[in-house]
C-alpha cells in the first residue's frame, strides 16, 4: 500500500513515515521544508534501513501536486503538512488561513481528481477551546480562541462536506494532545525555529545550557500544584496511532474522528522534575503570569481509540523526557 504523507519531513510526520516503513507501507513525502530540513529523508532511511521518496513541493502549487499524483499511484493520504504556532497565527492570519485551509483544499481537490478518496488528517485538542469537563470525549462542543485553531476546525468541517457530496471517501481526523518526545536511536525529534512556543522543546534548551531558566506560565490554576495539567503523548504512540487509523480505513467507515492522547495529564512542575531525571540537569525555571489563551487543565478521553481502533499509549511521561534528552543531546542544534 502506498501513502503520500505531506509535512512528513516535519516533526510527527517524520516519525509516522518510520512507523509506516516498519509496517511495510510504501512512502512517498511531501513538504515544501518550510519548518524542517531535507536532512530528515536520510534520517528516517538510517532508521528504518528502507527507502522512501521525497518531492520538495508546496501544497499551494496544485500543479505540482497533480504532477506528483500522476507520477505515483497512492492508496491513501496522510496530511501533516500546515503551519502550527499558535502565538504566530494572531500576528498572520492569513499566512494560516491560505497555507492550511488552501493547502488542504489543493490537496483534496487533487486526491478527488486521481480518485485517492483515503485520507488522515492532523487535528488538535485545540477544537475543543476551554472544555466544560474532564475527560475530553469526541463529541464534546468544539471551538477555537485563535486562528491556528481555526483553520483545524475550518478543515474538520471541510473534510465532514466533502464526504457528505461523495460518500466514496473515508476521513479520519486525529485530534491530537501534546505530542512530545523523539524516536529512541536519537536520529529524529523535534527541531523547532527560534525560541521555542512548546513546554517540552523550550525545557530541552534549558537543560542543554542555550536558555538560562523556563518561564512556568501561571502557579495559580486551579490544578493540583497550581500549574497547567496537560495530557502529553510519545510522538512514536502517536505515529503508531497513525497505523491503526489507516488500517481502519481499510474499511468503509466515512468519517471518524479519535482523541490521541493518553488519558493522563502531567502538570509543569511534574515534567519538569521528570526532565532534570532524565537529563541530570538542573532546569531554572521562573513562575511568570498566565500565557493569554491557556487552559487551567486538558486530557482526553481515549476509550473510543481503544475501543475502535485498538490503540493505546504505552510510552509514559518518564520515557517522553528521557526520549526527548537523547535527541536534543545527540543533536544540540536539532537539524542545523
Ligand atoms: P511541523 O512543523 O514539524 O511539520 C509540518 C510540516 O509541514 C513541516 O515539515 C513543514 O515544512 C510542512 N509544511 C507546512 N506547510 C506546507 C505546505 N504548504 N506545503 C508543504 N509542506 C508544508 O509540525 P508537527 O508538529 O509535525 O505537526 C504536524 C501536524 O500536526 C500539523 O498539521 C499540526 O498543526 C498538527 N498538530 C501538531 C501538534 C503539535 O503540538 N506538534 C498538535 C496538534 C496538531
Ligand atoms: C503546555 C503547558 C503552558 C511553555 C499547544 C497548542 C495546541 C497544540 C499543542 C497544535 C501549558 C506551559 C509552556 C513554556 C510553560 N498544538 N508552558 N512555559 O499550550 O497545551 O498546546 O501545543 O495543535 O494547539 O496550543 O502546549 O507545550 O505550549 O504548553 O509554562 O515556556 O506548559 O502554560 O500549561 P499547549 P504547550
Amino acid at each position: 500500500m502506498k501513502v503520500l504523507v505531506t509535512g512528513g519531513t516535519g516533526y510527527i510526520g517524520s516519525h509516522t513515515c518510520v512507523q509506516l516503513l516498519e509496517s511495510g507501507y510504501s512512502v512517498v513525502v511531501v513538504d515544501n521544508l518550510s519548518n524542517s530540513s531535507e536532512k530528515v529523508i536520510d534520517r528516517i532511511k538510517r532508521i528504518t534501513g528502507k527507502s522512501l521518496k521525497f518531492y520538495k513541493v508546496d501544497l499551494l502549487d496544485k500543479p505540482a501536486l497533480d504532477e506528483i499524483f500522476e507520477n505515483e499511484q497512492f492508496d491513501a493520504v496522510m496530511h501533516f503538512a500546515g503551519l502550527k504556532a499558535v502565538g504566530e497565527s494572531v500576528m498572520v492570519p492569513l499566512d494560516y488561513y491560505n497555507n492550511n485551509i488552501t493547502g488542504t483544499v489543493n490537496l483534496c481537490y487533487v486526491m478527488k481528481k486521481h480518485n485517492v478518496k483515503k485520507l488522515v488528517f492532523s487535528s488538535s485538542a485545540t477544537v475543543y477551546g476551554n472544555p466544560a469537563s474532564l475527560p475530553i470525549t469526541e463529541d464534546f462542543p468544539v471551538s477555537a480562541t485563535n486562528p491556528y485553531g481555526r483553520t483545524k476546525l475550518m478543515i474538520e468541517y471541510i473534510l465532514k462536506d466533502l464526504y457528505s457530496s461523495d460518500n466514496e471517501w473515508d476521513i479520519a481526523i486525529l485530534r491530537y494532545f501534546n505530542p512530545v518526545g523523539a524516536h529512541k536511536s536519537g536520529l529524529i525529534g523535534e527541531s523547532p525555529r527560534g525560541i521555542p512556543n512548546n513546554l517540552v522543546p523550550y525545557i530541552a534548551m534549558v537543560a542543554v545550557g542555550k536558555l538560562p531558566y523556563l518561564n512556568v506560565y501561571g502557579a495559580d490554576y486551579d490544578t493540583p500544584d497550581g500549574s497547567g495539567v496537560r495530557d502529553y503523548i510519545h510522538v512514536v504512540d502517536l505515529a503508531n496511532g497513525h497505523i491503526k487509523a489507516i488500517e481502519k480505513l481499510k474499511n468503509k467507515v466515512g468519517v471518524v474522528t479519535y482523541n490521541l492522547g493518553t488519558g493522563k495529564g502531567y502538570s509543569v512542575f511534574e515534567i519538569i522534575e521528570s526532565y532534570k531525571k532524565a537529563s541530570k540537569k538542573e532546569i531554572p525555571y521562573k513562575i511568570m503570569p498566565r500565557r493569554p489563551g491557556d487552559i487551567a487543565s486538558c486530557y482526553a478521553d481515549t476509550s473510543k481509540a481503544q475501543r475502535e481502533l485498538e490503540f493505546k499509549a504505552v510510552y509514559g511521561i518518564d520515557d517522553m523526557c528521557s526520549d526527548s534528552w537523547r535527541w536534543q543531546e545527540m543533536n544540540i542544534n536539532g537539524y542545523e
